[in-house]
């Protein structure tokens, strides 16, 4: 059984829609095995994005990350990391399918509403940012 990381960018906390997106999750079969409400430093967002430092829009990403409260989940089910992926929809909502959590609540390629892990090592990595194994019950 896999596990991925999940975040609710402050875009989505802002409009109260935690309730409405954890119900798509767990309406997908992922099961949220921790989560914690809280407001990332710049130290945190800049390291948990340092993959995109030479991005144009790295500067903006990291403020949006700290404008206001996330919540950092860990989410369990069968191919977690991709089945997520595709509950999110593409990283711009114009281009996610219906259905997906983007289409349905994101604002734009920036604003948009979710973050979830890309590969098994990056959800490893994401989780120990983030939760330690006391944290997590599964
Ligand atoms: P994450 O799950 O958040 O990593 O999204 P992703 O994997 O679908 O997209 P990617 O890793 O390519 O980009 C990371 C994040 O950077 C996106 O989710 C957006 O919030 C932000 N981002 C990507 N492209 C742009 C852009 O052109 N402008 C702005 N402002 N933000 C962007
Ligand atoms: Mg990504």
């Amino acid at each position: 059984i896999e596990r991925t990381f999940s975040i609710l960018k402050p875009d989505a906390t802002e409009r109260n829609l935690t309730g409405a997106v954890n119900a798509v999750i767990e309406k997908a079969g992922l099961r949220i095995i921790a989560q914690r409400r809280i407001r990332m430093t710049r130290d945190q967002a800049e390291t948990f994005y340092a993959v995109h430092k030479a991005r144009p829009f790295f500067g903006e990403l990291v403020d949006f990350m700290i404008s206001g409260p996330v919540v950092v989940q860990v989410l369990e089910g069968e191919g977690a990391i991709a089945k997520y992926r595709e509950v999110m929809g593409a990283t711009d909502p114009a281009k996610a399918a219906d259905g997906t959590i983007r289409k349905l609540y994101a604002r734009s390629v920036g604003e948009n509403s979710v973050h979830g892990s890309d590969a098994p090592e990056t959800a490893a990595q994401e989780i120990a940012q983030f939760f330690s194994g006391n944290d997590i019950a599964g």
